[in-house]
């Protein structure tokens, strides 16, 4: 890709990573981008680097504006693999670069480089380096998401280069929210943040309040916002820190989400039943089968849902598996501020329904108690009780939203 300049002397020197369909695990139905940023300055200065089978692309863009060798400065925002993975390309054309990051980030970078070569300088939050007509200011951010993590704010510029967060993974055309709004509208750039917030950013929403209030006291105001995923916002920077800050304060929609997986079917007539029950209660339903959906689509519908229900049939006294390893993957992210509850089929004896119960007041949410269980298949009678269960259900849910309007 070639670089967009978005600021005087400030590139985007990144590449777009259309065929990306899993990351680390984590499915992305819309590709990536690696963001990397050049600052052409007196003191020419790389922000963090791609992932390295994109080194060569990145590299060849970065060239069309500036021989590698003059860059006096490269900073590491973050040490995951995806940003720092073509740092050791970038010093082998400009070995004599200092290297920016934090202590963290430097014992990090150990383990994946020989660095003894590197002029590696360790910085803490408030530290500057001048580049010519800019500075760059340094904040800490640790566990946002990795322990290592900070953002570069670039003051004269007004830009916050921001590392994973605020970002989108979203292959696209677009290196602007506004050109993205205008190709593909304003609900999938939302749902592209709210979807990697969910999967990636959701278990540290206390750590991210507290550091848009450091970002703030430290008068930082962005007009630009250049993560190191997806667009770079500069139509509306506000959008995505209130975005943020709704997510960390546990806003969602009126709705419930349920996530189910059935053997032979009797799981899934009930769900159909309660997902009635659901609706004509006057409460919105998204129903997802679990072995038809990724693990993250489910979990970004359920960071936009008051209410999540989860339905698995017994398999073995256990929770039947895919159920089980979507359970396991939720915990970690740790949802709050939700309202919850299982039902399922069971065949010789129950069980999965109370696992999963178990799973979800382990997690902390308000879950509805008993859950519903059935033996074999659903009755006409056992359907009316799975359709009185999803309306007591949402009525939970419909009493609990009120303290978030
Ligand atoms: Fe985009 Fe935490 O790496």
């Amino acid at each position: 890709m070639k670089p967009v300049q978005i600021k005087p002397d400030i590139f985007w020197v990144g590449a777009v990573d259309w065929a990306a369909r899993d990351f680390h695990g984590y499915v992305i139905p819309n590709g990536t981008t690696y963001n990397n940023y050049l600052v052409r300055d007196e003191h020419p200065t790389l922000v963090d680097t791609v992932k390295s089978e994109f080194a060569d692309e990145a590299l060849e863009g970065l060239r069309g504006l500036i021989d590698p060798a003059l860059i006096r400065n490269v900073i590491v925002n973050h040490i995951e693999n995806d940003h720092l993975g073509a740092l050791d390309r970038v010093m082998a054309l400009c070995p004599e670069a200092a290297v920016y990051t934090t202590e963290r980030g430097k014992k990090g970078m150990a383990r994946f480089f020989d660095i003894s070569r590197w002029d590696v300088r360790t910085v803490k939050s408030g530290d500057e380096i001048a580049t010519g007509r800019y500075t760059l200011r340094f904040v800490e951010t640790p566990m946002l998401h990795w322990p290592d993590s900070m953002v570069t704010w670039v003051k004269e510029a007004g830009l916050l280069i921001s590392q994973d967060a605020f970002g989108q993974h979203y292959a696209s055309a677009a290196r602007f929210d506004d050109e993205f709004v205008r190709a593909n509208g304003l609900v999938a750039l939302e749902d592209a943040v709210i979807d990697y917030y969910a999967n990636i950013l959701m278990p540290f929403g206390n750590l991210i309040r507290t550091t848009l209030g450091q970002l703030e006291k430290l008068g930082i105001a962005p007009d630009m916002i250049a993560p190191d995923h997806g667009v770079i916002w500069r139509g509306d920077p506000g959008r995505v820190l209130k975005l943020y800050r709704n997510l960390v304060d546990g806003k969602a929609d009126r709705r419930v989400t349920v996530v189910y997986d059935t053997m032979w079917k009797g799981t899934e007539m009930m769900t159909r039943a309660i997902a009635q029950g659901i609706m004509d209660e006057g409460v919105d339903c998204v129903v997802l089968k679990m072995r038809a959906t990724p693990m993250s689509v489910a979990v970004k519908e359920i960071a936009k849902s008051r209410g999540m229900l989860l339905g698995s049939p017994t398999l073995n006294n256990d929770i039947f598996p895919s159920m089980a390893g979507f359970a396991a993957y939720l915990r970690g992210l740790r949802p709050r501020d939700r309202v919850a509850g299982a039902y399922g089929c069971y065949g010789w004896g129950g069980g999965a329904v109370k696992r999963l119960t178990e799973e979800l007041k382990g997690m902390k949410l308000e879950v509805v108690e008993p859950g519903i269980e059935v033996h074999y298949r659903p009755s006409a009678e056992d359907r009316e009780r799975c359709y009185a269960f999803g309306r007591q259900f949402a009525a939970r849910v419909k009493e609990y939203h009120r303290k978030y309007e």
